[in-house]
């Protein structure tokens, strides 16, 4: 039962429904702290009253001994509601903190704002506008970014809102709960048609999801012959090789180039000294202007890809990228590896011994 129903409102839409697994905790602590306001705020009002009425003009109360100073009352009214507001500090920092902390098995969902829509990827290959479909009961992340100018991700029925700005990724997570169709609002003034820049998110139960899934992950050909939705990781390659990618990184270390390969999660040192981790907002940066920061080692060859990709294709370059290996993984033997296509071909496992001495290089 949702508290709307408990306190006898739910006929009028004071609460969005409770659809996500924050939703709940947020709303107690929001009435908590209504219901503490409501009491002061009682308790002013009605000692202000009685106290006008009884010490009135020419009423007869008893004005020989007024009370100047009372320690314990003083005491009463200033500890109490420091230690209620400390309360209510502690339990919405810790609400606060479990909204941002992103659980580590959580699925990567992109959102990409511009003037004015919300456009959805998913990692499988599947895309949405104004629509973000998701199941029920397993926890996912959003990576967002924004096109143009700052716009905010709100989904009241999840209780989750994030600033999505221009040039940094910023992360917000939520697990579904109860199925349905949701409003989606930017929560950000952006423009003429801010106020239009809204949309649905629809739960769908896991058995739902998976339909939905198999519709959505295979379009018909001309020949009827349905194929499956190319996932961003392939979407990536694609564009790792049309927009010329491979031709400097390979999978090794060449003198034009840094191999990409297990870069994901690295640290790089810079020309300047800097040491920076090859996080998404590293890569997103070096792909779009890369000579701001250039590699230590390395000439400011690259040419600038800024107006050339859309946010979307910077999300699918990344997760080509990222699907290169992470930092923990050792680098394939060197010589033997081959991009072709702009895909790395790791050799068939060697021993050990052999492949020791072909680490480094970056
Ligand atoms: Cu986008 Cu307001």
């Amino acid at each position: 039962m949702g508290i709307d129903k408990l306190i006898g409102v739910d006929k009028i839409p004071f609460f969005p429904p409770e659809a996500s697994t924050f939703a709940r905790e947020i709303d107690v602590l929001y009435l908590v702290t209504w219901a503490l306001t409501i009491f002061f705020l009682g308790v002013v009002i009605v000692m202000l009253t009685v106290l006008a009425v009884v010490y009135r003009r020419n009423s007869k109360a008893d004005r020989s001994h007024p009370i100047h100073t009372h320690h314990g009352l003083e005491l009463a009214w200033s500890i109490i509601p420091m230690i209620l507001g400390l309360m209510i500090f502690a339990w919405g920092a810790k609400l606060y903190a479990d909204a941002y902390k992103v659980p580590d098995n959580a699925e990567e969902i992109f959102v990409v704002g511009k003037q004015w829509m919300w456009h959805i990827q998913h990692t499988n290959g599947i895309r949405e506008n104004n629509t973000l479909t998701v199941p029920t009961g397993r926890p996912f992340k959003l990576t967002c970014i924004s096109q143009d100018v700052i716009h905010s991700f709100f989904i009241p029925a999840f209780r989750i809102k994030r600033d999505v700005l221009p040039g940094h990724y910023t992360s917000a997570w939520f697990e579904a709960t109860l199925p349905g169709e949701y409003h989606l609002f930017c929560a950000e003034y952006c423009g003429t048609e801010h106020s239009r820049m809204t949309g649905t998110v629809r739960v769908l139960t896991p058995e739902n999801y998976q339909r939905w899934l198999d519709l959505k992950g295979t379009k018909e050909t001309v020949e009827a012959k349905p194929v499956r939705a190319k996932s961003m990781e392939e979407e990536g390659q694609e564009i790792f090789e049309s927009v010329g990618c491979a031709n400097c990184h390979t999978a090794e270390d060449t003198p034009r180039a840094p191999s990409l390969y297990a870069l994901f999660g690295k640290k790089r040192q810079m020309q300047n000294g800097e040491i920076l981790v090859a996080d998404r907002d590293y890569l997103r940066a070096n792909i779009l202007t890369p000579n701001d920061k250039i590699t230590a080692g390395y000439e400011a060859t690259m040419p600038t890809y800024q107006g050339n990709l859309t946010e979307e294709q910077v999300n699918a370059l990344v997760a080509y990228i990222k699907s290169l290996g992470t930092s923990e993984e050792p680098k394939p033997a060197g010589g033997e590896v081959k991009i072709q296509n702009g895909k790395v071909v790791t050799p068939p496992v060697a021993p050990k011994a052999a492949t020791s001495n072909t680490q480094g290089g970056n």
